[in-house]
């Protein structure tokens, strides 16, 4: 760990207030991280707002919130899909005209290890399309909305960006010549992340010091992510791994996310997650994050490819 400011135990929900009167949207809450985030934000009191694609699963998930929580608790769905522009920015006008206060937009969902080449409707490959292109463009609909609400924006990672070929492959973004499922899992998300800390210089040179922008990944949590998007030899393997002490729970996982959406005074600067053996479990905290993360002129020029991609351009 790089730093010790949690304590031994590292960061818990136990450092987290009461939340009555904050608004949350998140996606991706029909299981894993996501939602074990939700709940331990309605238990604070929050109104949480989730984007999910399902909305069958969503009523389902609804039902076992309140099952759990009580009828009180303040939760919604709006239907979005992120592998669909169309979707995004139809589910962006219903949460402009639904949510007044955006305290944190926690981009949670994703993809992983989609066994072959696969294109969205709107032509990206799918872990691209919908981990990086979904999530980007998302956040630039909502970004005044946050801005007005000096609001955060917390972008789930992995610590896959560290695997791979550890750039951005420009002149193939949708890996035509060379798929490989767990290749472009890592390049979407290094894309998400180095665009958190390209958000951050962009805010900077604007003037702009409301909104705060952060990283995180949940390191080996036990979720539904291999098996809702992976080939069975994936599924398999990963279903050994989850029995093993290697791979911690899901309720562990959205610590990290939750940290960026309610600690105050965090370092932007920073990655956070668990700070064990190689970042897959143990005490929540900043993780190292190594250069190529944050080499600037590969993150400006994924900037403008993502804007000239998403047909937008972030208005600061
Ligand atoms: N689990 C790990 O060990 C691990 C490791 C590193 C990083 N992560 C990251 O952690 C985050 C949470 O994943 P998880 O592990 O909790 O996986 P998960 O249990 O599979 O949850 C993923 C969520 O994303 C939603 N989703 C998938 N595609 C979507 C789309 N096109 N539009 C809207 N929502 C969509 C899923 O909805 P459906 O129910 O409709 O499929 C689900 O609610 C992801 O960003 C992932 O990359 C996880």
């Amino acid at each position: 760990m790089k730093t010790k400011q949690f304590g031994k135990e590292g960061w818990t929900p136990e450092r987290i207030g009461n939340l009555k009167g904050k608004t949350y949207l998140i996606t991706g809450t029909t299981s894993g991280t996501g939602f074990e985030a939700a709940k331990i934000l309605l238990t604070k009191g929050a109104k949480v707002v989730m984007l999910n694609r399902n909305s069958q699963k969503s009523d389902k998930t609804i039902l076992v919130l309140k099952q759990e929580l009580g009828n009180h608790i303040d939760v919604s769905n709006i239907v979005m899909d992120l592998a669909e522009m169309a979707s995004v920015k139809k589910a962006v006008e219903e949460v402009l005209k639904k949510v007044p206060v955006i305290d944190a937009l926690i981009c949670n969902a994703a993809i992983a290890q989609v066994p072959k080449q696969t294109l969205t409707v709107d032509g990206f490959e799918s872990q691209l399309g919908v981990n990086h292109y979904g999530n980007f463009l998302l956040q630039a609909l909502l970004y005044p909305r946050i801005e007005a609400s000096k609001g955060r924006i917390v972008t789930v990672g992995s610590m896959g960006y560290n695997l791979g070929i550890k750039t951005i492959q420009f002149d193939d973004m949708n890996w035509d010549k060379n798929y490989s499922p767990n290749g472009v899992y890592s390049q979407s998300k290094l894309a998400q992340i180095m665009c958190v800390y390209e958000l951050q210089d962009k805010l900077k040179k604007a003037g702009k010091t409301d909104v705060k922008v952060y990283a995180c990944h949940p390191g080996a949590s036990s979720t539904s992510l291999i098996k809702t998007s992976g080939s069975l030899l994936t599924r398999f393997v990963w279903q050994l791994m989850k029995l093993s002490p290697l791979v911690q729970s899901a309720k562990k996982g959205s610590y990290p996310e939750l940290m960026c959406a309610t600690e105050l005074n965090l370092d932007e600067s920073g990655f956070y997650g668990p700070t064990g053996r190689n970042y897959w479990t143990g005490p929540v905290g900043e993780c190292n994050l190594e250069p190529h993360a944050k080499n600037k002129s590969v993150m400006e020029k994924l900037w403008t490819v993502s804007e000239k991609a998403i047909g937008l351009k972030w208005n600061f």
